[in-house]
Parts: structure tokens; sequence; C-alpha cells
């Protein structure tokens, strides 16, 4: 399947007809009800499990964590998000060399009616770069994270605003929202898929869950990051470990067991990204930005993504949050327990001490990047490099 990469990034969202194919349907339909089921059975406590991920019947939108519960019998779901039309398409629209599923999510219908969610953006916060960093990042260089919809029946609960993943929200899009968050926007459109196709997005754009009814619901929902593209992604970590893959066939398991080597290639470059600013060692930290983040431009996103990363393994350090129990932990320092692993493998690579001195020698970047929408007018990576250049 070929498509079109300036199309993500001029409307920042493709529909793309028949993703599943359509010999596909029935059985990927009937693995997954096996494994809804499953999930139920779970839920219930009628089935044992080793970690107790995903967000259940009484929540606004059921969510079934896919490595957590597939088995053998249903391993074509996960076969599925290796095919051509989803890795595949995702690593053309990022253009780079390699790609990797962060998040195999399957999403339902709740018991009872939540009617609709807020609009929202997902990539928005202080634990990421400022929005108009993000958004300049993937721009001038490519996505580095691209997320789906695939629903398994005819599904229209989504709706986007074309192009605002380009620019932060309008001032009447802001006022719209402090009134009534759930209502159409102007300019938005639903989104219409029939069962099988599926929509890909920039999760920067403004988005709307526009009905958490009781209405039938079974959509597939995954996340795709880059591995050797120009630009840092700002969504790096897996959701998956590689236990669950003793459930797949061997050519699958050697795929994901590839994206676990990448990812630990990736640890081992901002370990030593790390290690260059604690150096002081100007040259280092130049070539290892240059390896994690190839595009020139923007590079300075890719630092500050670098800095959160920085934050957390402090808090991890922190008497009261360590002290805490393990998934309390994520929790506290702002991450998913399928995924804590991977902070933690980089945590355990310093002591506390480089860990404090790591912290203080990113305190002014912080302090430049401190807005939730917008980048520093005139600070760029040579006046970071010029903070720790000389220090003690
Ligand atoms: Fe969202």
């Amino acid at each position: 399947m070929q498509v079109n990469p300036q199309q993500l990034l001029d409307d920042g969202f493709i529909i793309l007809r028949q993703v599943v194919p359509p010999e596909q349907l029935d059985s990927l339909r009937a693995s997954y009800e096996t494994i809804v089921e499953r999930q139920h059975r779970r839920w219930a406590g009628e089935l044992d499990w080793d970690v107790p991920v995903a967000m259940d019947y009484k929540s606004k939108q059921p969510r079934v964590v896919l490595n957590a519960i597939v088995d053998a019998a249903t391993a074509d779901t996960v076969d599925f998000n290796l095919h051509d039309h989803t890795l595949g398409v995702s690593r053309q629209l990022m253009q780079a060399p390699e790609a990797a599923p962060t998040a195999m999510f399957f999403m339902s219908n709740p018991a009872t009616d939540h009617g609709p969610d807020p609009w929202h953006r997902d990539a928005v916060g202080r634990r990421l770069a400022p929005l108009q960093g993000l958004q300049a990042d993937m721009l001038a260089n490519a996505p580095g994270y691209v997320q789906w919809n695939i629903p398994l029946y005819d599904d229209d609960v989504l709706w986007v605003v074309p192009g605002s993943h380009r620019r932060p929200n309008t001032a009447a899009e802001d006022r719209q929202l402090a009134e009534n968050p759930r209502a159409p926007l102007p300019g938005g459109v639903q989104v219409r898929l029939k069962a099988g196709d599926g929509v890909v997005y920039s999760n920067l754009i403004l988005h709307w869950p526009s009905d958490y009814s009781t209405k039938h619901r079974r959509t597939i929902h995954l996340g795709y990051r880059s591995f050797g593209g120009a630009i840092f992604p700002y969504s790096t970590h897996f959701y998956w470990d590689l236990g669950f893959t003793k459930h797949l066939s061997p050519a699958s398991r050697a795929r994901f067991e590839r994206f676990a080597a990448l990812h630990a290639q990736e640890r081992d470059h901002i370990e030593a990204f790390f290690r260059a600013i604690l150096d002081r060692d100007e040259a280092a930290f130049r070539s290892e930005l240059a390896v994690l983040h190839p595009g020139e431009a923007e590079r300075l996103v890719c630092v500050t993504l670098l800095s959160r990363l920085a934050t957390k393994l402090h808090e991890l350090t922190l008497p009261e949050i360590a002290s805490l129990p393990h998934n309390d932990q994520s929790k506290a320092v702002g991450d998913q327990r399928t995924s804590f692993y991977l902070l933690q493998d980089m945590a355990d690579r310093f002591s506390a001490a480089e860990t404090d001195l790591l912290y203080r020698r990113f305190a002014p970047l912080e302090a430049q990047t401190d807005s939730v929408v917008d980048m520093p007018d005139s600070y760029d990576v040579e006046d970071f490099i010029a903070t720790w250049r000389n220090s003690d």
C-alpha cells in the first residue's frame, strides 16, 4: 500500500480503505472477540494475569492491551500489526528505515452510555516539549510517531480538525472549548470509517471522541514510532516487553526482537548523550545528538525531550518516590506500568550523584522550556551547551 507522507503533514490524518484485507476481516473479528471475552473473564477475576493492564468495562472506553492477553490461537491479531498496511504504511509516513509498534490496543464500547469525551490533543503537557516545538520538529523533519484507529465494524466516533496538528489552538477554539468541550468545533470533520478501513493520524491534531455510548464498537488502536528517521520521537516507549512473544510464530517473534534491539541501541546512545553532558564533553554531545536527531533543524526539541527524561530519572531518586511500590513509582513520574521497565533500565545506568548532577545541568534549559505551548524565542542548542561547557 502506497501513501503520500506529504498528505499527513498537510492534513494531519489520512483515511485508508481496506487496511484490513477483506479476506482477513472475519478471522480478525473472531480472534478479537475471543480476546474481548478473555479480557472480560480477567476483569471478572475468573482468569489470572501477570500484569493487570487495561481500562476495565466500567470505564468510558474499555481498552484491551493486546500483548497482555494474546495467546497462540489469537496471534493473528499481533501479526496484523506487522502488516505492510499498518507497520509498512507507518514507516513510509515517518520516512524512516525502520518502525515499530509502541502500543497495541483494542477499544470497545462501554457497558453504559458515557456520551462524548472532550476535544483534546494527545501529546501535550509538561512531560513533553512545548507543543509548538513538537509541531515544528515534525514539519521540518518528519513525524516520529503515528497513531491508528482501524475499526472491525463501521465506526464514526472520531472527529478531527484538519491542519490543527500544525498549530496551537486558535483563540476562537479556546473560547468554544471553555464553553463546551464536547460539541463539534468549527472546521471539524467526522472520520467515517467502514469495517476494515483505517485512519492514521498525528496525535498532535485536535481530535474528539464524539461518542462513548453503548453502540457496538470494536476498533484496533495502534501507535508506531520510527527508528533511524530524521527525528527523535516524542513517544519512544514500548507498552510491551518480549514476554508475550512466546505466543507468536518464530518469524513474528524475530520482528519484535529486532524492535527491542533497536530500542536497546537507542538507550545506549541516550546514556552516552547524558554522559557527554556529565563529562562536559562537547564533541561527544554533538555527535550523540546527531545520532538521536539526524535532522539538523529543531534539535532543541530532542534535547528538551531528553531533559524531561533526565527529570524522571531524578524524580525516581527522590525518597518520597523511591519508597513507593513499583506501580505507584511509574505513575508518580508519569510513566505507564507496561513501559516502566525501559525507564528503570535507564535509571540503573546512573548513580544517584550522576542523576543529580544531570538534573542540575539541564536546569537552565528547563527554565527556558517551561511553557506547554511555546518554545523559547531566542534559545538554542548552543545556548544550552554554553551553560555547562565551563561549569564545575
Ligand atoms: Fe486522544
